[in-house]
Order: structure tokens, then sequence, then C-alpha cells
């Protein structure tokens, strides 16, 4: 049976090819008490070495987070580079943060993840420098000290405020709801986006593709428009630092009405993956809201494999966003939560207050619309919060 180190390991590999690192080999050891120097033991560390030198090996990655002392022990005795899953996951990060605020927010894990690292010695400035490839913050600010860090971590918090302001002014003049896909990375979260509503969101076979939120309007079969938001993907271990520092981004998981969990169910760590994402969900303050579980990829499943997940999780909703099998099935299911959050009235409106037609018109679905001397007759499905704003208009 293949256990959960081998696996996480299979992950890092994944996460090295995604990164542009061609993996040679793969070493594991399992010890109850980690070595503080080098963190495995003296024997594998010996075997570690030759196998470098045996393949011409130029970077050795860690599959845990190393202390300072580790890293400089390990690099002075392998003669070669050595890189933690956090430094290789910061790396992906930096490579596929495209906009101004996802370099901003990458930038400012890197940094978080920098500080409490730094010896004074300045080496480990040239750890960010150099990491998998020269993605860090760049070269000419090797030289720049503990202060200058702490300087631009403010200055970066700053400006990673006033994005995040701007994101709320966007958001508060957005009527429509808003459904936001969440999951672990891969799990196909853009093709979803992309089958839902025709739109073109990256999509790779590559792990955290996706950096930036993007939102695309999607109407309803009964008429109503929502806004579905596809954003970052989750990961086991995923670095705090990027929790943190992606809050701009994550905000749009907060302000979401529903959210769907786009699951991979041809993936063998699935229930471990759910753990993951709930588990950041926890962290986020969400995991209370209205979720739907999807099941996605159900195209690589035998049947048998499609009815046993179906036992295990009932209320999930399989598709395939690839091929787009059963999609209307998730669209009638995001409907129903829809329509259950929103009631049927007959209003009539003075014209005076006719500013509410607009209102209902946007946030809801007109059935009937009457001009009589003096107001409105309208009949219309609405926002049940928006249907006890305008109780005393009722006809
Ligand atoms: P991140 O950006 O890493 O968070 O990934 P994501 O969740 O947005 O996944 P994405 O949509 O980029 O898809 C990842 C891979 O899975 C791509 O190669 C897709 O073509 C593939 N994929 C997505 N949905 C399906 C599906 O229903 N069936 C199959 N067979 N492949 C799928």
């Amino acid at each position: 049976m293949v256990g959960q180190d081998e696996i996480s390991l299979e992950e890092l590999k994944r996460l090295a090819d995604t990164a542009g690192v061609k993996v040679l080999k793969k070493l594991m050891q399992r010890r109850f008490v980690i070595n503080p120097a080098f963190y495995i033991g003296k024997g594998k560390l010996k075997e570690l070495k030759h196998l470098v030198f045996e393949n011409g090996a130029n970077l050795v990655i860690f599959d845990n987070e190393l202390t300072p002392a580790q890293f400089r022990n390990l690099e002075n005795f392998l003669e070669t580079r050595v890189v933690d899953r956090t430094q290789l996951i910061l790396d992906i990060f930096a490579q596929h943060a495209h906009t101004r605020e996802s370099k901003l927010q990458v930038e400012l894990a890197q940094l978080q993840y920098l500080l409490p690292r730094l010896t004074g010695k300045g080496e480990e400035l040239s750890r960010l420098g150099g990491g998998i490839g020269t993605r860090g913050p760049g070269e000419t600010k090797l030289e720049i000290d503990r202060r200058r860090i702490e300087k631009r971590i403010y200055k970066l918090k700053q400006e990673l405020k006033n994005v995040k302001k701007n994101r709320q002014i966007q958001r508060k003049s957005r009527k429509d709801p808003v459904v936001a896909l969440v999951g672990y990375t891969n799990a196909g979260k853009s093709t979803l986006l992309n089958t839902l509503t025709n739109a073109n969101t990256e999509v790779a076979d590559k792990l955290f593709a996706t950096l930036d939120s993007t939102l695309r309007r999607l109407t309803l079969p009964f008429g109503k428009q929502i806004i579905i938001s596809d954003t970052v993907g989750f990961i086991k271990k995923l670095p705090h630092q990027l929790v943190a520092s992606f809050q701009a981004t994550l905000e749009e998981i907060k302000e979401a009405d529903i959210l769907l969990h786009v699951v991979d169910s041809s993936e063998p760590e699935l229930e471990n993956h759910i753990k993951v994402v709930n588990a950041v969900l926890k962290e986020l303050g969400v995991f209370h809201k209205e979720k739907i579980m999807v099941l996605n990829k159900i195209d690589r499943l035998e049947k048998g494999q499609l009815l046993d997940l179906g036992i295990k999780y009932p209320r999930a909703v399989p598709v395939s966003a690839l091929s787009g099998k059963c999609i209307d099935n998730l669209m009638g299911k995001i409907c129903e939560i829809m329509l259950n959050e929103m009631t049927t009235v007959h209003l009539k409106i003075p014209y005076h207050e006719a500013g509410w037609i607009n209102t209902i018109h946007h946030q809801g679905l007109v059935l009937k619309e009457k001009y009589v001397n003096d107001s409105i007759i309208i009949k219309a499905t609405i926002p049940t919060e928006l249907a006890n704003r305008l109780k005393k208009y009722t006809y």
C-alpha cells in the first residue's frame, strides 16, 4: 500500500515539474527524531550526496520546511542548492503571478517567509533571489538588510490594503449573487468556470495555474444573473504566508453567497484533498457558507467507482467539466439554492418610488409589470431580503 509519505513525495514531484525542474531521483527516510543539523540522518545524507554526484543534480528539494541552519549545513555538505516545499510553492506562485495584485501578494509571502529566517549573516537573502530559478523579489535586493525588508513588507501591506479597498468598492457595486469556485489545485475549477460561462480562463495540467480571481457572469435558466468567481487553488501544507498574503484575492471567497467545492473524483487522494480544502475554508472563516460539492472528472471513472462515490457523498453533484457531462444537474442545483433564497412578490409601487423597479429588475426575475395611474404593479421573484424591505408595497 502506498503511504502518505510516498503520496506527499509524488505531489512534491508534480510541484517540481510545474516549477520547471527535472526530477532525477527521489529519496525517502522515515525517522522518529529529526536530525536538527541536517534534517535527515547521517547515513541517508551520505546516500543523498552520492545520488547528487552520480546524477549530476544541481538542486535538492526537501518535502518539509527546513531551518536556516539545516539549509546551510545541507548545502555545505551536498555542495549543491537546497530548497524546501514552502520555497518551491512560493517559487511556483512567483512564476504564475501575472497581475500587479498577485505579484504584490507573492512578494509579501516571500518576504514574510524570509524574515524570521534571517540570521544576520546575509546568506539567507540569496535564498529568495536564487529560489529554483531567479524569481524572487530580484537580484538587486540581495544586499538589503532586515530593516529594509521590514519596510518593504510594511509598504506591500499598505498597497494591498488599497487593493482590498478598491475591490470592496467594486464588490459593493455588484448587485448579483456570487458563486465562488474553491478546491484543491488541479481539481478543474478553471475548466468548470469555462464550461459554465463559455469563458476562456487558463486551463493547464499544472499546479496553481490560476492565482488571481477571475469573475464571469452567468445567466441561470430562470433568467437570474449571477457571478462565478474562480480563484487560487489549495494544497497540503499550503504555506501559511501565502494564505495570509493572499487575503485580497481570497476575499472573493469570503464575500461569496455559495461555494462550489470542486473535487477531482479520479484522484486517489480525494478524501485528503477534501480535508485540506475544508481546513483552509475554516482558516478563512467561510466553512459555514452554503456549499455544493462538485465531483469533477467523472469521465475518468469506472461505473462502480462513480456509484461508490455517490454513496459516500450523496449530496455531491457528479460532473465532467471537460466534456460538459451532467453540467445541467449542477446548474439545477445552483438554481434550487438561489430560488430557495428568493420569494415571489406582488407589489404596487408609487411612481415617486420607481427607483425600486430598477433594483427589482436587477436582482430578481420580473414575471409581470403593469403601469397604472399613479403606480407600477409588478409581480417578481426577488431575493427574500429585498422582499422584506418592500413589504409595505404588497398588492
Ligand atoms: P489550479 O489553477 O491549479 O487551481 O487548477 P484548476 O482547479 O483551475 O484546474 P484546471 O481547470 O486548470 O484543470 C486541471 C487539469 O484537469 C487540466 O488538464 C484540465 O484539462 C483537467 N480537467 C479538468 N476538468 C476535467 C474533467 O472533467 N475531466 C478530465 N478528464 N480532465 C479535466
